[in-house]
């Protein structure tokens, strides 16, 4: 027997729009058998998953770790094992840090920190500005997943607004360009109408009216139409609008799309009807939208729209969250809690167990030539989740791993939950533990 084989029995796993039992033979970091039926040497540690779910680990293409230097909201560290606890075992990060990833300096220096500090699979994109082009180009496709382009401000200064950059940027990348889309000229015209209105007390409930539909549509738009005049891949991340979703088709198998859509669990879960209730703990950008906006992300999200599910994690500290509309920051802590949320989801009717893996597992992994993860397949990393899915449980402050140690989810009781993850073919969160020995590895691409 090789000392580093594990043998999980009896799960359920879902996998590839499947659902079915099968015992999983994990030998160093890899799946090395999926069957009926496997059986082995006694001295083999075995697991027995009897009556849970086993998918394959989620991919979050969207979160803001915040190290360096904003490192009092959030690092590293805290985040991916907060990952973990979630079921996230691999993690894109974004270039707003401080400071930002956007030379090859930086971006390496990133990747030079998370190698001593990750606890999931990691990967840094790179972010466009208006005069780092000649770095873009320079890039090493082998190892950057994507590049970033803020096309409307958010935390972190980045806004890239000359025309001819972008088409330059779109015209000289062969990566994946990922994009936050928001016109900033319709955000600034309805913000100054707003303080012309309120002074500095304006209620969280304008938020979705300064940050408002029309600013998402007109940007996401342009993004696009520039994709197809370039030829640009492009990737619209958190997608809240139902407008938006004209912008889309789904009548391609996600390889071949030339744009693709992202949609986040913030989304998905909150309404305009929560601002009441949780004020600027749920301000984010793009805003919270209305009921109808959530319904019909919902509806893009299955009829394949919308092509990934992730959840743009952008931990703030509660002094900053706090604050008044105009000063606290836009952002929230997901990672803990996103698949709960969509556990609890299915449970509600709103979406198949297969589509929360295809969309948060599958779908990232392909759409960024992430190698050998994202599915659970022999000869795959053995990066995998353990589920209860019946489980019930209350979100509170003591059980949060976040740095900034707060969650817009405290108070509410979820149906679903991560029992065990698995990363490399190691236990590092079980029992409600993370293992202090990190198990990470750097994402590597297949282009
Ligand atoms: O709400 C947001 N917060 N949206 C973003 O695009 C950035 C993020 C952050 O970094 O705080």
């Amino acid at each position: 027997m090789s000392p580093s084989q594990k043998l999980i029995k009896n799960g359920t796993l879902i996998n590839e729009n499947q659902i079915f039992q099968a015992d999983l033979l994990i030998e160093g970091k890899r799946i090395k058998k999926i069957a009926a039926s496997i059986h082995c040497d006694a001295d083999i540690p075995i697991f027995d998953a009897k009556g849970k779910y086993i998918i394959p680990g989620l991919i979050d293409d969207q979160v803001h770790f915040r190290e360096p230097g904003l490192t009092h909201k959030a690092c590293i560290e805290t985040e991916s094992k907060a990952a973990l606890a979630g079921g996230i075992t691999s993690f894109l990060e974004m270039p707003n840090t401080s400071p930002q990833t956007t030379t090859r300096v930086e971006w390496e220096a990133k990747n030079e920190r998370a190698s001593k500090t990750a606890y999931a699979n990691y990967a840094f994109m790179f972010g466009g500005t208006n005069d780092n082009l000649e770095e873009i180009r320079a890039l090493d496709i082998q190892r950057v997943p994507a590049l970033k382009l803020f096309l409307g401000s958010s935390t972190g200064n980045m806004l890239v607004d000359n025309p001819e950059v972008l088409k330059s940027i779109f015209s000289s990348t062969p990566l994946v360009i990922a994009v936050h889309c928001e016109d900033e000229e319709t955000i600034k015209t309805n913000l100054k109408a707003t303080i012309a209105q309120y002074g500095d007390q304006i209620p969280i409930s304008e938020h979705p009216k300064i940050r408002n539909e029309e600013a998402c549509y007109l940007s996401s738009s342009q993004a696009i139409a520039l994709a197809k005049e370039t030829g640009a891949r492009l990737h619209v991340f958190h997608i809240s609008t139902a407008k938006e979703l004209a912008l889309f088709e789904n009548n391609l198998p996600l390889e071949e799309k030339q744009i693709t859509a992202e949609v986040c669990i913030h989304h998905l879960w909150f309404s305009d009807a929560d601002y009441e209730e949780k004020g600027t703990h749920i301000k984010w950008n793009p805003a919270i939208k209305t009921q109808e906006d959530r319904e019909a992300l919902w509806e893009g999200l299955n009829s394949d729209l919308l092509d990934v599910l992730a959840t743009d994690h952008a931990p703030h500290t509660l002094e900053e969250k706090n604050q008044i509309y105009t000063k606290a920051p836009s952002g929230g802590p997901l990672v803990q809690h996103a698949l709960p949320a969509l556990l609890s989801a299915y449970h509600q009717g709103k979406i198949r167990l297969e589509k929360i893996v295809q969309k948060a597992c599958h779908n990232p992994a392909l759409l960024f030539d992430i190698k050998d993860r994202g599915f659970l397949r022999e000869g795959y990393f053995a990066d995998l989740v353990v589920l209860d899915i019946e489980k019930e449980f209350e979100v509170v402050k003591e059980d949060l791993l976040y740095h900034c140690g707060w969650s817009p989810f405290e108070g509410i009781t979820f149906k679903g939950c991560v029992e065990q993850t698995l990363l490399n073919g190691q236990w590092v969160y079980l029992n409600g533990k993370v293992h202090p020995n990190s198990a990470a590895m750097a994402l590597t691409f297949d282009r």
